[in-house]
């Protein structure tokens, strides 16, 4: 039995199950290891034989109950003929310079061919993961991918997509809208491919005011969650609108997606009042990433009062964002302890 497909399907057991967001990647020495051997980032992402692998490490080394396909969000923009690269100790670089003309030379045809070695990472991962494990595709969500898009990389202050968003808006639908296609048919391939689980990291959705939210967060996400619904409607769908605080709510009555994964700066009374007693949504999270690199005694207090807010409903134990690369292996090791014998 997969107890996260389970609870992400209504089930409400006696402890919850347990992934981390970024759960492969730095902080396990045997990432470090296989990392060493592709030059670039993506390169490694689109290699099946070592995505799988990485896929499947944390899995093995901590028994998590959900396995996230070993990826990134900026493949998208990639397969669309963006240039982007990782760079050592920066992080990714996208050409800065997009404009309407751009657009039509996207390449939205190619996004299953470029993708494959997702698709066969899935397959792979899927031959070498036991039963009672599930097993999560994943995407970034329109309006983050543009973020990247339009400032060039990672962004502090994201004043070039705030200010086109509003300003040139009838090139940023069109952008948006080339996202929403691109991304709904990656998804559905990676569930046709083997996934049982779909997650959309909206990691920036948290910077927009009120009505630039409904109409770059909400809405773009509500497409793809239809169209992957209109042809799977079984398949579970968990949305990330990191940093939306009462906006959740908004996403929580306006798209289809079963659960919500919340980030650490949502009390978890209003998360339990509204969203999951309110509009019955399953809750993802909500542990600060922080905690896990400082005292785990500290950790272990917090983790205890986000069960006791949210155990008694179907419920995902996560963080509130990715694991941190300098986090101890231990005290990963004492959380999943704590929470497996939680009463
Ligand atoms: O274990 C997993 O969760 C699966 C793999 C995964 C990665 N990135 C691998 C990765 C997932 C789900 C992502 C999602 C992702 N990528 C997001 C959304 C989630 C979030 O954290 O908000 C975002 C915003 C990105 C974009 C991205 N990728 C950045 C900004 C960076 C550089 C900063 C950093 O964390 O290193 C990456 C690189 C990246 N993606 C690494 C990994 C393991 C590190 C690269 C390396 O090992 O050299």
């Amino acid at each position: 039995m997969k107890k996260l497909l389970e609870t992400l399907k209504g089930k409400n057991f006696k402890t919850p199950p347990i992934w981390l967001m970024r759960q492969a990647g730095r902080y396990l020495p045997e990432y470090r290891e296989i990392r060493k051997e592709a030059s670039n980032f993506l390169e490694l992402c689109y290699n099946p034989k070592l995505a799988s692998e990485i896929t499947l490490q944390p899995i093995r080394r901590f028994g998590f109950d959900g396995a996230i396909i070993f990826s990134d969000i900026l493949v998208i923009p990639d397969a669309l003929g963006v240039d982007v690269n990782f760079v050592k100790n920066i992080g990714p670089q996208l050409s800065k310079t997009l404009k309407e003309s751009d657009l039509i030379k996207f390449k939205e045809d190619n996004i299953l061919k470029h993708l494959k070695p997702v698709f066969e990472n899935i397959k792979l991962v899927k031959d070498g993961l036991d039963d009672d494990k599930t097993l999560i595709g994943f995407s970034g969500s329109p309006w983050t991918i543009a973020t990247y898009m339009i400032e060039g990389g990672s962004s502090k202050k994201f004043d070039d997509i705030r200010r086109i968003a509003i300003k040139d808006k009838d090139f940023f639908q069109k952008l948006i809208d080339i996202l929403v296609n691109s991304i709904s048919i990656y998804l559905i391939e990676q569930i046709k491919s083997g996934v049982d689980v779909i997650k959309i990291f909206d990691s920036w959705a948290g910077i927009l005011p009120e009505s630039e939210f409904k109409k770059w967060v909400i809405e773009p996400n509500k497409k793809i969650i239809q169209n992957i619904k209109n042809i799977y409607p079984n398949v579970p769908i968990i949305l990330f609108t990191k940093g939306a605080g009462t906006m959740y709510e908004e996403v929580a009555v306006n798209t289809d997606c079963d659960a919500l994964a919340i980030d650490q700066c949502v009390s978890k009374k209003w998360a339990k009042d509204i969203l999951q007693n309110k509009h019955n949504k399953i809750i993802q999270g909500n542990l600060d990433n922080i905690t896990l690199t400082l005292d785990v005694d500290y950790a272990l207090n917090e983790v205890k009062n986000i069960l006791d807010h949210f155990n008694d409903k179907p419920f995902i134990f996560n963080l509130g964002h990715g694991i941190l690369p300098d986090t101890p292996i231990e005290n990963v090791e004492k959380i999943i302890n704590f929470i497996k014998n939680y009463q």
